[in-house]
């Protein structure tokens, strides 16, 4: 894609990535991509704001190239040393030698573990201004969304802010780089919430900390590093990823996510019993099979609904290998505050129970009930089981 102007004289440069399988060597993008947003300020003086993955270097000197003499250029702002945003750097810098690079101290570390970078850096401060002519920037220290060391940059006079990770989706843009001329708003919003399940989620504090920050700044457009640039409705990102963060400490929505991982298909039919109890109380479900479900699309239900059923079974005595990897991912990106019932087969022991018990108390969920049952579920364990879903309904709604 061309450069986009998106206020006068500042520019998205980003990139779009639809090469890369797993973002982060974890979550899956291979479906849509993803987009590394950059941005150029240009006035007197010519800042560049953050750069791009290194494989796609040579796209992205080619959209500065499109506006900018490189060796001219005055400033590199590093919101964030994640490489996906600074891996070009090494690049720019070599063919930009006037410019200066700009971050929060942390950066200034991390410029040399990551590049062996020492020279050329102007280290910064919270709320420190760099005037650029007749615009401002003004850098505003957000640390922990994502990284300890991450910035956002603030264009004063246009009242654009430039968020990198935070406000950010999964999705690479299809032509479109805008909310009001993108093809499918629906599409690039869940990605931004699979987006912050998968990444943010456990900074979701800090992510409320910067948006107190940011306050009483008027902000025109939204402009991350990852997915759209939203300038028709910059408040609509703002309220999604607040009503997001604030699930790290309160109730989040009323709906149940169902978990299933079944072998003989013993536990799915109890699973199926408690559905019907479920659905009888009106409360929302979605069931993911977490053995063809990668956990980059459970999180995001995880997080937005405050019910979970867990229904796997015991398998060598401990729950079903793949529950356990979901629910250990759901603990590392500190999925917590839910109501929870489990149901489970086992052929001798058991077992499964006993671990989702624990997992549960690791992350601070409620056990409204749950039980196993031996071998094929019988008509009391059917019975059993629409009782517990109706218990488990009855305690998201409450
Ligand atoms: Fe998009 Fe934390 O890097």
């Amino acid at each position: 894609m061309k450069p986009v102007e998106i206020r006068p004289g500042v520019y998205w440069v980003g990139v779009n990535d639809r090469v890369t399988e797993l973002f982060e060597g974890l979550w899956p993008i291979s479906a849509g991509g993803i987009s590394y947003n950059a941005y150029l300020v240009r006035d007197e003086k010519t800042a560049l704001i953050d750069l791009s993955k290194e494989m796609l270097s040579e796209d992205y000197l080619a959209q500065l190239s499109a506006l900018v003499d490189i060796p001219n250029l005055d400033y590199i702002v590093i919101n964030h040393m994640e490489p996906d945003h600074s891996g070009a750097l090494q690049r720019v810098l070599a063919l930009a030698p006037k410019a200066q690079i700009l971050g929060m101290p942390k950066t200034v570390r991390m410029l040399n573990d990551f590049y062996g970078i020492t020279e050329r850096i102007t280290q910064l401060s919270n709320g420190e201004e760099l005037s650029l002519g007749k615009r401002t920037l003004r850098f505003v220290y957000t640390p922990f969304v994502h990284w300890p060391e991450t910035m956002m940059t603030y264009l004063v006079e246009d009242q654009v802010l430039f968020s990198c990770d935070g406000f950010g989706g999964y999705g690479a843009l299809d032509g479109a780089i805008f909310d009001d001329t993108c093809s499918d708003l629906g599409y690039y919003e869940a990605e931004a919430l699979r987006y912050f399940a998968n990444i943010v989620a456990p900074f979701s504090k800090s992510v409320l900390k910067a948006m107190a920050k940011f306050a009483e700044m008027p902000i025109n457009v939204v402009a991350p590093s990852h997915g759209l640039v939203w300038r028709q409705d910059p408040g609509r990102i703002i309220h999604l990823y607040k009503a997001w963060s604030e699930y790290y400490h309160a109730p989040a929505q009323v709906g149940v996510t169902a978990l299933l991982g079944t072998m003989y298909r013993n536990t799915e039919r109890i699973l199926s019993a408690a559905l019907e109890g479920i659905a009888a109380e009106g409360v929302p479900v979605t069931v993911h099979d977490v053995r063809k479900t990668h956990a980059s699309y459970i999180l995001p239900d995880l997080w937005v609904q405050r019910g979970v059923l867990v229904a796997a079974p015991t398998y060598e005595g401990s729950l079903f290998p793949t529950m356990m990897d979901v629910l250990g991912m759901a603990d590392r990106k500190r999925v917590t505050l839910k109501q929870a019932a489990y149901l489970g087969s086992y052929a001798w022991s058991g077992g499964g129970q006993a671990d989702f018990e624990r997992m549960a108390e690791k992350m601070a969920w409620e056990v409204v009930g749950g039980f196993g049952f031996l071998g094929s579920p019988k008509a009391a364990d059917l019975d059993r089981a629409r009782e517990l879903g109706v218990q488990l309904a009855r305690a998201v709604k409450a």
